[in-house]
């Protein structure tokens, strides 16, 4: 097996509207949604660290300084903390906090697409490959799916994305892959289709927000042209590389949750709830109840 080169560097393209939220994400970057008590995007960045990640690169937007602020220290809070000794607290607070100097942050000047914001991290990526991660999709139970990735790539090199199983009636709604020969814990993608047609979809496993890519992307998505929505879409930009370089996919085995969008959110909050021993018992009975009062 060839050896591949580390995937040091992940990018989060969190420079979107999030239009699927307003009115909550006219002042408030969806990224920062707090599910149970954290942000959204602490998930995805501690998703991130787990598979190895050394330097974090968030692709922002007018509006999202909060993102960085929130990877910062807050001094005035920690003083506060300290006065009123407040340890616990203290010690949460600095496991979170990234590295000096392994964060980095750019902005997408106008909102393109994902393709267009994945290109902005150019410079800070240069010529090695890195992750991908969607900030909305948060991922719960089993290996982490990054790092399941990195351990595919191993195996496999070129590029990598994660899929999961959908209802194949909702197929049409996805990107979706073919399956081609098994390679590590994945196999090797055949085809890459958009929102295929109802009844085309060549399996049921979509695209749900991870990639490692080869830094060749950066030169396709340069002069990508916009498809659908308008955007520059990412996707598109696969499309070409995959006439070049090899694709693998790795199936994710645990729940992804899509908290760009409201259902995806709220039922993100009752999962992680329900995984902590301290919320659990004091919610459990009344959710029960409440489902039960329904007609
Ligand atoms: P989405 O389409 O889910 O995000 O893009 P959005 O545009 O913020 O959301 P809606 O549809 O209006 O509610 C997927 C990811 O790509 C980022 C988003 O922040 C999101 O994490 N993105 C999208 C960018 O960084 N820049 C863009 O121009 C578009």
């Amino acid at each position: 097996m060839a050896q591949q080169q580390k995937i040091r560097k992940a990018v989060f393209p969190v420079a979107g509207l999030g239009t699927r939220f307003l009115p909550a994400t006219k002042a408030v970057p969806k990224e920062m949604l707090t599910v149970v008590d954290k942000p959204v995007i602490q998930y995805v960045v501690d998703e991130a660290a787990e598979a190895g990640i050394e330097h974090f690169v968030f692709v922002t937007g007018r509006g999202k300084g909060v993102i960085e602020d929130y990877f910062d220290i807050q001094y005035e809070l920690e003083q506060m903390l300290r006065e009123r000794n407040k340890n616990a607290e203290l010690t949460l607070l600095a496991g979170l906090l990234p590295v000096a100097g392994t964060a980095s942050f750019t902005r997408q000047q106008v909102p393109l697409g994902l393709g267009h914001a994945v290109w902005c991290a150019r410079d800070i990526v240069g010529n090695e490959p890195f992750a991908v991660l969607l900030p909305d999709m948060i991922m719960a139970g089993g290996k982490g799916c990054l790092k399941g990735m990195v351990d595919l790539y191993a195996e496999s090199g070129g590029n990598v994305i994660a899929v999961q199983e959908c209802d194949p009636d909702q197929a049409h709604k996805y990107g979706i892959v073919g399956i081609g020969a098994p390679v590590g814990e994945g196999f090797k993608i055949t085809q890459m289709v958009e929102k295929p047609a109802k009844g085309t979809a060549p399996s049921n496993l979509y695209i749900n927000g991870r990639y490692i890519l080869q830094p060749e992307i950066f030169k396709i998505l340069e002069t990508q042209e916009r498809g659908a929505g308008n955007e520059i879409q990412l996707t598109d930009g696969m499309l070409t590389l995959a006439k070049a370089q090899e694709f693998a996919a790795y199936p994710f085995k645990g729940d992804t949750f899509d908290c760009g969008a409201k259902d995806g959110f709220i039922l993100a909050n009752l999962a992680f709830a329900l995984q902590r021993a301290d919320i659990r018992p004091a919610i459990e009975g009344p959710m029960k109840a409440l489902l039960a009062s329904l007609k």
